[in-house]
């Protein structure tokens, strides 16, 4: 959709939200009159079904949309499983429904689905899926007093601004990057390291912590190269690679690129061990890397899902109601949105101003782990593991931290 025709619906969208409350009001206004007259008391009248909106915004068309989708399904199994709970908050009967948005993955896409969700005052947000839109979006939710719980937007950034409405539930890009780059040089014993980003907010983010924590353990980086995250074109970057003779190269930046990135090394017969931060360990990058993605490298956040107490139910959950695999983030999606229903729950009340002190102080089990925050929203105990490609399936190799 064109960035006009984006502002054309979610002009639309608020106009008809507003026509929505009004109507909602005025049906609300009525009944209360006609149940005056029957004699229904006002206790009755409040334990009506308390709707719960909870906002979600990812990409869910081009290049990222498995990510967002899968991010997306993991939320709506949350919800799904806290309706056919018949979950109260106070003492009214909730029902939560997802209202989810496509931001493409764009910065200024992003910032655009906030402001929709402000007008709409969604209860609270399960987003964003990328740093470079979770980052300017975040300063609409604090200006709305929403909270946004990133769910897989991960730069250090997004809970560092100083905002009351910020949380994650999946380990920062300081914690994974940061490990990535003390690994390398104390257990990989890497001698020449050279790093390549996709210029985002996440993959560049992610590459200076790691070139930042190889310096700090008196590691060397012969090379830091970029590609802008649209291409998929490493020739000249792994030119400079080769010639440098580098034996580690790290890559901060997504699967698509990522495959693109092994399979051009393999056709250069690199020997540089390929070692990515996070969003690559998935299987959209083992099916674009084909042979080429064999023996490569990821950290990823969190703990492997097959290791945790709910992590196979859940699996089998997601495959029940999807028919597909859970691809990366679904269950740090489920988990935001339990983060949110649990403080609503806990606080006996769906307004933000009410919950958020709920929220802040939060200390459950979710299916990637405990979910309780810092002071600044960041994950408590946040782990990352190390996985590797081997006969074509990612397999954990080390988990740190957590
Ligand atoms: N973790 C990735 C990001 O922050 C997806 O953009």
């Amino acid at each position: 959709m064109s960035l006009a025709a984006t502002l054309r619906t979610a002009v639309a969208n608020a106009s008809a939200t507003r026509l929505t409350t009004l109507c909602g009001t005025l049906a609300t206004a009525l009944a209360l009159g006609a149940f005056g007259t029957l004699g229904v008391s006002r206790s009755a009248q409040a334990a009506g079904p308390l709707s719960v909106r909870v906002g979600f915004v990812s990409p869910l068309s081009g290049d990222y949309a498995n990510y967002g989708r899968d991010l997306e399904n993991g939320a709506q199994l949350a919800l799904d499983e806290a309706n056919a709970q018949n979950l109260r908050i106070g003492d009214q009967p909730a029902h939560f429904e997802l209202v989810p948005i496509d931001d493409r993955g764009d910065p200024r896409l992003g910032v655009q689905a906030a402001a929709t969700l402000a007008n709409q005052n969604v209860n609270a947000v399960v987003g964003h899926f990328n740093s470079g839109t979770a980052i300017p979006a975040s300063r609409v939710y604090e200006s709305a007093g929403i909270p946004m719980i990133s769910p897989a937007a991960t730069n250090p950034v997004i809970t560092s601004q100083g905002f009351a409405n910020t949380f994650m539930v999946i380990a920062n890009d300081a914690q994974n990057a940061g490990v990535a780059g003390a690994w390398a040089v104390e257990v990989m014993k890497a001698k020449r390291v050279a790093i390549v980003d996709d210029r985002s907010a996440f993959g560049q983010g992610e590459a200076d912590v790691f070139e930042r924590t190889v310096r700090e353990h008196g590691g060397n980086v012969v090379a830091r190269e970029f590609a802008e995250s649209v291409s998929d074109d490493f020739g000249p970057q792994l030119a400079k690679i080769k010639a440098a003779d580098a034996d580690l190269l790290y890559f901060g930046g997504l699967a698509r690129q990522g495959a693109a990135l092994v399979k051009q090394m393999k056709e250069r017969s690199m020997r540089a061990q390929f070692v990515a931060g996070g969003g690559v360990a998935n299987a959209d990058f083992i099916q674009a890397a084909g042979a080429a993605g064999e023996g490569a490298m990821a950290w990823e956040y969190g703990r492997p899902l097959a290791q945790l107490p709910d992590g196979p139910r859940f699996e089998q959950a997601y495959r029940s109601r999807f028919g597909s695999n859970v691809l990366a983030y679904a269950p740090f999606g489920y988990d935001a949105a339990w983060a949110a229903i649990h403080a609503m729950v806990n606080a006996k009340s769906a307004k933000p101003d009410v919950y958020r002190g709920a929220l802040k102080m939060l200390s459950f089990d979710g299916v990637t782990g405990r979910i309780a925050f810092e002071p600044d929203g960041s994950l408590k105990n946040g782990a990352s593991t190390l996985w590797q490609v081997k006969k074509g399936v990612w397999v954990p190799v080390t988990t740190r931290g957590g």
